[in-house]
């Protein structure tokens, strides 16, 4: 291969919106140094951003890297950085298994990987590593293009989690928490309002917990989140993750009285039992949990809440899951994401025992989906007839319709489609749809201004 400066890359991404945001970056910064995006057959580097939360996206990474190094056939001088959290976890062996990975870059190694390619692609000899943890927030040039690709963004205020829930890894993948200095975190809402986005979601392990790290400045998540919302041009916010225990009474309150804060909110809750929850190490019990959510739906009753399930953590009981399937139907989550659990490297739930056999974790997580997805279904059934305002992301489709449409999302998050002229483009727009039907994850409607 050739080392010009321009080389094509191709960026893979598991894992959560972190990841996502930081795959985003990473994109846009090399396309500042004149790299090109390419689609996957044509790339000379692949950086894979990697997730390690559960041992399925950890195997899923492997897998995929064998595939890739497939593409050394086509020219032998491709290379591969892989980064993220199971680059963190398993660091510089991932060398010996594929030796086509030439940068394995950790969580905190994200802002120097740019260069650090930039470098591999001129010194075809050299394999680098960028595992340390940071002490502070590393602020990033956000990259950001004079106009939005998309009316929707992410913003990160903070690294790493101080939580240690006993079944997860994020903590020792993505080390201590860091809050992000407030001025940088609004200097970049102000500069996404200016370039077109209208909606900004503030993005962390644990957002609520913003600021009381020994890097915070004094501003705390409740101000942040005020402030963010009085920037022009900010017309939704949202912010993800939050743990039951540090969602603040302020914050609460918010959803009542900031007229921009986007009635719907991730809580996630793990399980309905309180035996669970404490070996879970989540310091709080269903009872707490409920008067948030009562909270919550007295400052504004058409909040959406949705949450995450572990399904089998160890020593949970068949009355155990019954107690997290009653919480389910008595919080009615218009939305939730279970998962089997899965024993990850160093968590002190390895030692916990017993553990459940995969076939009851198996059969427990259908039994909660099916009942997932029915309820989805009745609220989703609910929205017919009334009227939503949609925030257009671009063109939509309607399965066996040649109609043009649009696709956006409602205040609370939901997937509208809805038929309409394609001119004039109404990307970026917040436009009233009359909702005429439901479907399984979605809604279908007609534009009504
Ligand atoms: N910071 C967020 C979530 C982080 S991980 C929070 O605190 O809520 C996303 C989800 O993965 C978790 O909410 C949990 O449901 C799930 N998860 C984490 N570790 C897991 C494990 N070992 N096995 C199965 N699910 C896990
Ligand atoms: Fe993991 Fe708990 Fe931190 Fe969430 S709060 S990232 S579940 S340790
Ligand atoms: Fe996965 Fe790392 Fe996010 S483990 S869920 S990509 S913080």
């Amino acid at each position: 291969m050739h080392y010009d400066a321009r080389m094509k890359f191709h960026v893979l991404t598991f894992g959560c919106q972190m990841n996502a945001a930081d795959s985003g970056w990473l994109g846009r910064s090399l396309e500042g140094l004149g790299w090109e995006q390419v689609p996957a057959g044509e790339a000379q580097v692949y950086v894979v951003n990697t997730c390690s939360v559960r041992d399925k996206p950890e195997q899923k990474v492997y897998s995929l890297l064998g595939r890739l190094s497939e593409h050394l056939e086509r020219d032998p001088s491709i290379f591969c950085a892989v980064g993220g959290c199971v680059a963190q976890q398993v660091g510089t062996k991932l060398w010996n298994r594929f030796p086509f990975v030439r940068l394995v870059f950790g969580t905190d190694g994200v802002s120097q990987a740019p260069a650090a390619l930039a470098r591999l692609a001129r010194e075809p000899k050299l394999r680098l590593s960028l595992l340390d943890f940071t002490e502070d927030y590393l602020e990033r040039d956000p990259a950001l293009p004079g106009k939005a690709a998309s009316p929707t963004a992410f913003v990160n205020i903070m690294q790493g989690c101080d939580n240690f829930c006993a079944y997860c890894i994020v903590p020792h993948v993505r080390g201590r928490q860091k809050s992000r200095a407030s001025a940088a975190v609004l200097q970049e809402c102000f500069a996404l309002a200016g370039s077109g986005v209208r909606e900004v979601t503030l993005l962390g392990q644990n957002v609520n917990s913003y600021g009381l790290d020994a890097g915070g400045d004094g501003v705390l998540f409740p101000q942040l989140l005020r402030a963010v919302a009085a920037i022009p041009g900010i017309e939704r916010i949202r912010f993800t993750t939050s743990h039951p225990k540090d969602l603040a009474e302020e914050v609460i309150e918010a959803f009542g009285d900031l007229p921009n804060l986007c009635p719907s909110l991730h809580l996630p809750v793990q399980s309905g039992s309180d035996a669970v929850l404490r070996r879970m190490g989540r310091k709080y019990t269903v009872d707490q949990y409920l008067k948030k959510v009562e909270g919550l739906r007295r400052a504004r009753p058409d909040i959406s809440l949705s949450t995450d399930f572990i399904v089998g953590f160890p020593g949970e009981t068949e009355a155990d899951f019954k107690a997290t399937l009653d919480l389910m139907r008595q919080v009615r989550f218009e939305g939730s994401f279970s998962f089997l659990y899965s024993d990850r490297p160093g968590v002190a739930s390895v030692k916990m025992e017993p553990k459940v056999p995969d076939e009851i974790k198996s059969w427990r997580l259908a039994e909660l989906q099916a009942l997932q997805n029915a309820q989805q279904e009745a609220m989703l059934e609910s929205l017919a007839g009334t009227t939503a305002k949609v925030l257009v992301e671009g063109p939509g489709f309607r399965r066996g319709s040649e109609e043009p449409a649009w696709r956006g999302r409602d205040e609370a998050g939901r997937v509208v489609n809805f038929a309409g002229p394609a001119e004039p483009d109404l990307t970026g727009r917040i436009v009233s749809v009359r909702i005429t039907q439901a479907k399984k994850h979605s809604l279908w409607g007609e534009g009504a201004s």
